[in-house]
């Protein structure tokens, strides 16, 4: 099995940004913590970020070409406004989970609105980092 995690803008920040919403540890610590838990449960997993919504839709439209089995997304602040990667999901028809690190049903209004979501056959949210995991659980029981 082969996962694509995408994670969106400002999060090759974390552990600097608002630590006080999505904790103290970085990016770096993220992307160990899903490869060690990949490579127990014997998954091949790519790791992305970006900052740039175009570079997202092209790594979506990457990972029908390279036949990835299952997609977790945290599209970040561009869950609550891009169009295009939510048409991006839909195009490939790739199982897609989506992860938000923080609980966004209790912040602001303009977060209430999730695009990818609608592409997106569960969500784990509010759960930190362990959310990936859980979304990797899910594809994988699939
Ligand atoms: C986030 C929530 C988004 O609203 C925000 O723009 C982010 C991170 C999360 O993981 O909690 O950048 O997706």
């Amino acid at each position: 099995m082969h996962i694509l995690v995408i994670n969106g803008p400002n999060l090759n920040m974390l552990g600097i940004r608002e630590p006080h919403i999505y904790g103290s540890n970085t990016y770096e610590a993220l992307c160990s913590l899903i490869l060690d838990y990949a490579a127990e449960k014997g998954v091949e997993i790519e790791l992305f970020q970006s900052n740039h919504e175009g570079e997202i839709v092209d790594a979506i439209h990457e990972a029908y070409r390279d036949e990835v089995d299952g997609i977790v997304i945290n599209p970040a602040a561009y869950t609550h406004t891009s169009v295009a990667i939510l048409d991006a999901l839909k195009a490939v028809a790739i199982p897609a989970v989506e992860v938000h690190i923080s609980d966004v049903s209790q912040r602001e209004p303009f977060r209430q609105i999730s695009y990818a979501g609608m592409a997106c056959e569960k969500a784990f949210i509010g759960l930190g980092f362990d959310g990936y995991l859980r979304a990797i659980d899910y594809l994988i029981s699939k």
